[in-house]
């Protein structure tokens, strides 16, 4: 974001999130890569009255469905309707507040992509070429991405698959593998030519190129890689696949045998994120409504991704908006790294943790979204062990915030039955305190704009430890039996400090600060409040507090990691 970006409310604000391959659970690596820190970014603008259009949904298409498919036995679409709901599922339980959740297999998603390619080829920019793919012999089918595998030509990876390499994160075609054979089969493929429509990168790398020099705020490990892949030179890529799964051409789309071929999945799959939001419009009753966040140009638009997943959305998604022309181009483009467990990437493809659902079972929602959030992997890797998840769990959120909130309201409950008492004459050590949290709150709001959401959320947490020091200091539970003023303005400040925390925890922690606001009188929904804090009136009946957060034991048949 630039010096002189509003920060007060009402921007429209795209939060655009990866959409999973309906092919199988989602683990922990997904929800600190994707899905959290595009909610907390989410929940944070709503609260600042930001108009949120958060959009995603189960990308359907492609080889990783088929194959699976394949190998089951069953047909695509039974795969995309067993993993669409369990997402569901975990967004409903883990407070991912989507605003549509929807998947590529809808006729409105199919009609977007077709409207898409067809700007793009009214615009000059697709082009019908004869290709050589490779073709299995055996099972007499033609081979697109992952059903060839190879040695990678890139970094040596023995497994790298037709369309990327897991291991360098190189995308590939299956012709670059080294050693290929048929995921069918096994079968060495043979080439054989077979018409595709192909996007003229080669036209369109000026345009993006500078498109990318105005970008401002982008990760280094971001725009770096963007820049030096554009700088490389865009090569002409085929958008069609010898496939009977995926979205249909256009009728007139002029492929000798069109019903044989469909989009690429890569292709269709970031066109979601303008499909979705339509989609969202028509539920609203107002099927214009997605305009405001895709032609108004002072709208903004951020898409959370993963690193693989930044070839797509910092140079082919854009290159196919240069296109196509007249929608907003990404503002910003926040890709993370991956989170490991024990050194193996935290992979849906090599089954490396287990589900979200699993992990729900052990963890609270806010507890497990506190322990993430406090270890993404905005710049780096991060390798987790479980015993981080329970010590960032029990030693911070726990014995930190959950504490104070608790002792506050138990102790205002014991001496002012619940009710928010006046403050006498606060002095400095109370306005300090109140002054710490306001400016807490103003640094996690320039880091939450910057999407730096890890040291937004050390802001809260360091302002709950100078409201705990500033409890120890006053001891009001020593002052109860000798100044009730004192006791009031120390219970006073401490509501205060709490009300103002509240507002930095809540895009982290949605379940218990949407409590803690009932116990200070709210209704539970801090959206269009405001980023800053709130005065809870003295004279206010508290609700009876139970502790917010739960202590996690270290599960005994997990080894020590
Ligand atoms: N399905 C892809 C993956 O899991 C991500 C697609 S993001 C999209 O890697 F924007 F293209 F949909
Ligand atoms: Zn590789």
């Amino acid at each position: 974001m630039s010096e002189d970006t509003p920060t007060a409310g009402s921007r429209h604000i795209l939060v655009a999130v990866a959409w999973p391959y309906a092919n199988g659970s989602l683990h922990l690596g997904h929800l600190a890569g994707a899905y959290l820190p595009a909610d907390v970014f989410a929940r944070y603008h709503r609260i600042n009255g930001d108009r949120v259009l958060m959009v995603s949904g189960s990308d359907a298409h492609g080889t990783p469905i088929t194959v699976r498919a394949d190998n089951e036995g069953v047909s695509p679409r039974e795969i995309v309707e067993r993993f669409h709901p369990e997402f569901l599922r975990y967004w409903d339980e883990l407070g991912i507040s989507f605003d549509c959740f929807t998947s590529t297999m809808t006729e409105n998603h199919h009609e977007v992509t077709r409207e898409m390619f067809q700007a793009l080829r009214d615009n000059g920019y697709l082009e019908i070429r004869t290709t050589e793919q490779f073709y299995d012999p055996q099972v007499e089918r033609f081979l697109p991405d992952r059903y060839v595998e190879g040695t990678c030509p890139n970094c040596g990876a023995t497994d790298a698959r037709g369309d990327q390499c897991d291991t360098c994160g190189k995308t590939l075609d299956p012709g670059d593998l080294i050693d290929p054979r048929s995921k069918l089969s096994d079968a060495t493929p043979e080439p054989r030519a077979t018409d595709h429509w192909f996007i003229l990168l080669s036209k369109l790398q000026e345009p993006v190129a500078e498109w990318l020099a105005t970008r401002e705020g982008w990760r280094n490990h971001v725009i770096n890689w963007a820049q030096g892949f554009v700088r490389g030179g865009l090569h002409d890529r085929a958008i069609t696949r010898d496939l009977a799964w995926g979205v249909e051409l256009p009728e007139d789309a002029g492929l000798d045998n069109p019903q044989d071929k469909r989009i690429y999945v890569w292709f269709d799959a970031v066109i979601g994120y303008l499909s979705a939001s339509k989609e969202w419009a028509q539920t609203q009753g107002d099927p214009d409504a997605w305009k405001a966040w895709w032609e108004d140009p002072a709208a903004e638009s951020y898409y959370f991704i993963g690193k693989d997943n930044i070839p797509f959305h910092a140079v082919y998604w854009p290159a196919q908006l240069l296109g196509a022309g007249d929608l907003n181009l990404p503002t910003n483009v926040p890709g993370n790294q991956y989170v490991t467990f024990k050194g193996a990437k935290a992979s849906k493809s090599k089954g490396v943790g287990g589900s979200l659902l699993d992990e729900l079972e052990r963890y609270q929602p806010d507890a497990l979204r506190y322990a993430m959030a406090t270890n993404l992997p905005e710049y780096n890797d991060v390798d987790l062990t479980t015993d981080e998840i329970v010590r960032r769990i029990n030693d911070e959120l726990v014995a930190t915030w959950g504490n104070l909130v608790n002792r506050v309201l138990a102790m205002t409950g014991k001496q002012f039955d619940g009710v928010v008492p006046e403050p006498v004459d606060p002095d400095e050590r109370d306005l300090a305190l109140l002054a710490e949290v306001d400016d807490r709150l103003a640094a996690a709001q320039g880091l939450l704009e910057r999407v730096e959401l890890r040291a937004a959320l050390k802001e809260a947490m360091a302002g709950a430890q100078a409201a705990n020091a500033y409890l120890n200091a006053l001891e009001p539970w020593k002052t109860a039996k000798t100044d009730r003023a004192r006791t009031a303005t120390t219970l006073w400040v401490a509501l205060q400090a709490i009300a103002g925390l509240n507002v930095a925890f809540a895009p982290y922690v949605p379940f218990g600060s949407a409590e803690l606001d009932r116990w200070l009188g709210g209704d539970g929904d801090l959206s269009g409040r405001g980023w800053s804090r709130p005065e809870v009136a003295a004279g206010t009946q508290l609700g009876t507090p139970t502790p917010l957060f739960r202590k996690v034991e270290l599960p005994t048949e997990v080894d020590a990691d």
